[in-house]
């Protein structure tokens, strides 16, 4: 029961909802009526929401108006006791609730209630394609954030990852605009059924963390439109995400976050978006332009002395009153700034008598972290059957590699989390294994550089083990999965790729486990190893997940959710020498060819392609038929066929579906995804999949027009197990243009 839009009318469904289930209750929330009054229109719970926000802006004094539209503290804007406004918490941030700093430093706080679930990294949500698990994700978010008492929470991420060096790419769901877009809404849709707003973000054009700052982002429109723009689309007009991050750079000349064409006039003018607009911290550097440009909270100005005071220099905090004061922007620029602020509160039933309360640190929560991490796993090679190990036919095993016993949960900046535990793929291979094999760990490598004996000593252990696991791949440090600066190239650090080599010399049995957000170039030693795994960074219960896959007790279900290249070389912004670009400005050269888009259309073979991922059964596609209409809310044509697991273990498929368009006016990709399906299925169950289609799915964007045109004429559908990997296709023709906004 999701009640996004307007929670008030719903509250006696959360009520029904949450208290039959038995698992939290609400909380009773203090009332602000001034003693011997009559209750203001705003508390009054039987009003319409903008009736409420109306009437409390209408009793806000000027400096009242001004506290809302900055920031107080590093993560807060001010209370107004007298109407009872409460301070509003804001935190980061997509993989768990972030650990208290401040409030007037960076400096973690000391707390000891600040303890939260660490979640998989944002890339290993995308790889689940699972949007039901991207819903469960949000609302262990959002419950979690209740019950830290923030009211606004700084996620999710649904930029596009552009190049596979970008620093933050772990926390990126992916590459495709609509498969971002779709685990997207759920995750919002989640955070938010908790009373508690979502700020999607960094809108748009945080593609690379190089130059983040200044740089300015320029793309055609089309591009705009059809690549970076969808995914925050589909927040506020599916899911009706109430906050928006404005990002760092400049688009087109204008910083993102007061960016007059991407604000004013998309996402509040075309997209109607209600909610409010925050900068990014510290991506304020005007008033005017800033209040102008649609911004309405700034947050995070680093400022010099580390005291709350510092607040008043912030852009709209005094420069902006003394502008109101003086007429030289109009009251009415505030106002709505401020309405901005205040629907999310009402929304989140701040006003209200009771709020939801949410939970923290459940085994629950920590059962969504492992299914998560389960099903995020990508399984990339599998040679006769190297996996699933059976631990009864094993004597010894060794795990090799520092990624195996590193702790990856703080992350940076905004990412990391304080987790009560993490367990390390070393922790979870131990216990799965217990007392029937003996198992042996050494780092084989060290950050800290060349320690030769480490080599030996792993190559021995590799030796004489049954079997070894190598647990590669990057960590947080700087220039790897890391906030503020990007990757310089693609290949694994600390000499991996030499010691993988020398590992798999001595024992042909190794299974190679990446622990990475992005690609990682896995040339120098792919062929030799029998077996690699993508195990991203995977939350808290990480460790149990990779054993329970590594030993067969789950059966691997992740897609990529990026182009894995050969090389830094093949991948589109690298190829045309756009990345990080020239004189303060990128312009993405490569168009609409993000991701697989420019491999199928430069025919460059990558190492793994988007959408692959292999499994311990197989699964058989037959009968496409695409009809057209058909289901619910009207799609122009649906796409039906049969998945078969024809396999001896149960598993799950992500069934994908990429359109083609045959002649189109204007110059499209050679397949777009635009629906998929995960179908769990047992030993010879066959299941009859069905995937709507949508005008939208159709179209491309018609600068010209302005608007979505999917064009009359012929279409492939086609249906494939990876990008690269069609099972079925069919024609489908449209007979008729649609034009759609
Ligand atoms: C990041 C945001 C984050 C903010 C607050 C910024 O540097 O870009 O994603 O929410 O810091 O931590």
């Amino acid at each position: 029961m999701k009640c996004i839009v307007d929670i008030p009318r719903c509250l006696p469904i959360i009520l029904g909802v949450v208290l039959g289930a038995g698992t939290i209750s609400l909380k009773a929330q203090a009332q602000p009526v001034p003693a011997g009054e009559p209750t203001p229109l705003y508390l009054d719970t039987n009003q319409p929401m903008e009736a409420r926000v109306n009437d409390l802006l209408g009793r806000m004094t000027l400096e009242e108006k001004i506290a809302q539209v900055h920031a107080d503290s590093k993560f807060s804007t001010a209370a107004v006791p007298r109407l009872g406004i409460p301070r509003r918490w804001i935190d980061d941030g997509p993989h768990g609730v972030r650990e208290d700093v401040g409030p007037y430093s960076w400096n973690p706080s000391g707390h000891t209630d600040d303890y939260a679930t660490w979640m998989p990294a944002l890339s290993a949500l995308g790889s689940t394609w699972n949007v039901d698990l991207a819903a469960a994700f949000g609302d262990v978010i959002g419950q979690e954030s209740r019950a830290r008492n923030k009211d606004i929470i700084l996620a999710p991420i649904v930029d596009i990852a552009r190049t596979p060096i970008c620093g933050r790419i772990y926390e990126y769901l992916g590459e495709d605009p609509y498969l971002n877009a779709r685990l997207g809404v759920r995750y919002i849709e989640g955070v938010q059924s908790n009373d508690v707003a979502a700020c999607v973000k960094h809108f748009a054009g945080n593609n690379q963390e190089e130059g983040r700052g200044t740089i300015n982002m320029d793309m055609d429109e089309r591009v705009l439109r059809e690549i970076y723009l969808p995914p925050f689309e589909a927040a506020v007009k599916e899911a009706h995400v109430w906050a928006v991050m404005g990002a760092y750079p400049k688009v087109r000349g204008e910083y993102c976050a007061y960016n007059n064409y991407l604000i004013n006039q998309v996402l509040k003018g075309e997209w109607g978006f209600p909610g409010l607009v925050m900068s990014d911290w510290g991506g304020t550097h005007s008033t005017r332009e800033a209040a102008l440009g649609g911004l309405d909270v700034e947050m995070g100005t680093l400022v010099g002395s580390e005291d709350q005071s510092a607040y008043t220099n912030f852009f709209l905090a005094a420069r902006f009153l003394d502008a109101i004061r003086t007429n030289g922007i109009l009251m009415s620029v505030l106002d709505d700034k401020v309405r901005r602020s205040l629907r999310p509160m009402f929304a989140s039933h701040i006003f209200d008598p009771v709020r939801l309360p949410g939970a923290l640190n459940t085994p629950e929560h920590r059962a969504t972290a492992q299914r998560i991490a389960e099903e995020s796993m990508v399984l990339l090679k599998n040679d006769n059957q190297a996996l699933p190990l059976n631990v009864s036919n094993l004597t010894s095993v060794a795990v090799i590699g520092e990624n195996a016993v590193r702790h990856n949960a703080a992350g940076f900046f905004g990412a990391g989390v304080k987790t009560m535990y993490e367990v390390t793929p070393l922790d979870g291979i131990e216990q799965l294994v217990g007392t029937r094999a003996n198992v042996t760990y050494s780092a084989g490598y060290s950050r800290f550089g060349g320690d030769s004996n480490l080599v030996e000593r792993a190559v021995a252990a590799a030796r004489q083990a049954d079997v070894a696991i190598v647990v590669a791949g990057l960590n947080h440090s700087r220039h790897q999965d890391d906030e503020g600066w990007d990757r310089t190239d693609l290949r694994l650090p600390y000499g991996q790729d030499e010691l993988i080599q020398k590992i798999v010399a001595v024992n042909p049995r190794t299974i190679v486990v990446l622990v990475s957000g992005p690609a990682v170039e896995l040339g120098p030693w792919l062929a030799q190893v029998p077996a690699l795994l993508q195990a991203h960074y995977s939350g808290m219960e990480g460790g149990h997940a990779l054993a329970r896959i590594l030993f067969g007790q789950v059966n691997p279900s992740g897609k990529l959710a990026v182009t894995y290249p050969k090389q830094l070389s093949d991948s589109p912004a690298h190829a045309l020498g756009t990345y990080p670009g020239t004189n303060g400005t990128l312009f993405y050269k490569e168009g609409l060819l993000v991701g697989y888009r420019w491999f199928d259309a430069k025919k460059i073979e990558p190492e793994f392609p988007f959408g692959f991922g292999l499994s311990y059964t197989t699964f058989e596609y037959s009968n496409l038929k695409v009809v057209p209409g058909g289901g619910t809310n009207g799609p122009v044509a649906t796409a039906e066929f049969d998945l078969t697991n024809t396999g001896s273990r149960a598993g799950a498929e992500v069934a994908e579906l990429y359109i083609h368009h045959n002649n189109p006016s204007l110059p499209r990709p050679v397949k777009e995804l635009k629906g998929f399906k995960k179908i769990s299925l047992n030993p010879g169950e066959k299941q009859t999949v069905s995937i709507p289609l949508n005008q939208r799915a159709f179209a491309f964007y018609d600068p010209a027009k302005a608007g979505w045109v999917a064009e009359a004429g012929d279409y492939k559908i086609e249906i494939g197990s990876s990008s690269k990997d069609i099972r079925l296709d069919d024609g489908f023709h449209l007979a008729q243009t649609l034009v759609g906004k």
